[in-house]
């Protein structure tokens, strides 16, 4: 495989506040490749959107970067000042969130924002920036692109919307693509558009992606790998079809419910009772214990670190299970 793109090692999220302080993320590791798909999962609360907003550098204050690094291409990039940041991002990292309204300026044409954000970060002139903005309206399916230059955001619908944000956000031909829930807000028939769309764009142009989401068909079908995340840890990373069909955590476990049991022990154990803890209660040892139909007596005391597991040892989980 290809070193990767994004290296994320030993990444703490605080949260500093008046009765403590409180950890959002705790120990995450992971890379991206060029050309690969991560995708993220876990619970409403897991941890999945800070995750992504630690890496393109908009954590919302006080929220902050308490340990770990994060790199791109090798360089570190958590530690960048604010205007090094903001130029990287627009760079090198593209982003595209649920809601696209929050990513286009209302009050000014597409084609401006477009060709404004390629003349910005890219060495052509303005006609070179037109003729580009108008390819990419074309790549993400927009049709009529030359016309629909000349409008603004609200002209378009919401499937239309959020295929100007992807333009948008590869604009820059960057490098890393952080998508968080990006077609969560939209049609079910113009969700996997979006994503074959995203799919289509990292294979051609190499790009890596971190793709949040909460469907597991968006994972099955478009991710290579998957990270699932429980109370701001690591639970389990691995290739899509090992985790889909081999969950060594049981919390991978009881996320993939949703997919059909492929045998009679898998059945036992779909339904996980119970919620994952508020961050200023996780519980000491597995954070998952009190919930895992499989707790051994050292679960409550010793904190699992993500140990490999599967014949090719692609997959790794924080389980006590997994342990030689
Ligand atoms: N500004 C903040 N102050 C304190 N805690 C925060 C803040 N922002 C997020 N958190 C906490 O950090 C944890 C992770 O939040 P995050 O938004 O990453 O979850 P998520 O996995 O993206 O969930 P969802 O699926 O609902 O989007 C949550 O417990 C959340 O309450
Ligand atoms: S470490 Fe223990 S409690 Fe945690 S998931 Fe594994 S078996 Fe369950
Ligand atoms: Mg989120």
């Amino acid at each position: 495989m290809a070193a990767p793109l994004l290296e994320v090692r030993h990444l703490r999220v605080e949260f500093p506040g008046r009765r403590g302080t409180l950890r959002a993320l705790d120990d995450i590791s992971f890379g991206i490749a060029p050309g690969e798909i991560l995708g993220v999962v876990g619970e409403s609360g897991a941890g999945k959107s800070l995750t992504g907003a630690a890496i393109i550098g908009l954590l919302e204050p006080p929220g902050r970067i308490a340990g770990g690094e994060i790199r791109l291409a090798g360089q570190r990039i958590d530690n960048l000042p604010p205007e090094a940041m903001r130029a990287l991002r627009g760079r090198h990292i593209g982003a595209i969130f649920q809601d696209p309204l929050t990513s286009l300026n209302p009050l000014y044409t597409v084609g401006r924002q477009l060709t404004e954000t390629i003349r910005t970060h890219l060495p052509v002139d303005a006609a070179e920036a037109r003729r580009r903005a108008i390819a990419l309206l074309q790549e993400t399916g927009i049709p009529a692109a030359e016309q629909r230059l000349a409008q603004y955001p609200h002209q378009f619908s919401g499937g239309m919307r959020q295929r100007v944000v992807i333009a948008l956000a590869l604009a820059a031909e960057p490098r890393l693509i952080v998508a968080d829930e990006p077609t969560t807000a939209l049609d079910v028939s113009i969700q996997a558009q979006i994503i074959a769309l995203l799919q289509r764009l990292c294979r051609e142009r190499g790009a890596a992606v971190m793709l949040v989401t909460h469907d597991m068909g968006v994972i099955a079908e478009a991710c290579d790998r998957v990270a699932v995340l429980y109370a701001g840890r690591m639970a389990e990373i691995g290739p899509v079809a090992d985790v889909i069909h081999r969950p060594r955590h049981p919390y991978t476990v009881g996320l993939m419910g949703a997919i059909p049991a492929m045998d009679e022990d898998r059945e036992r154990l779909l339904q996980i009772d119970g919620a994952m803890p508020r961050l200023g209660a996780i519980p000491p040892g597995c954070a998952f214990h009190p919930r895992c139909p499989q707790a051994l007596a050292r679960c409550r005391s010793e904190r699992p670190e993500l140990l490999e597991a599967g014949a090719n040892q692609a997959t790794r989980a924080a389980c006590w299970l997994v342990a030689p």
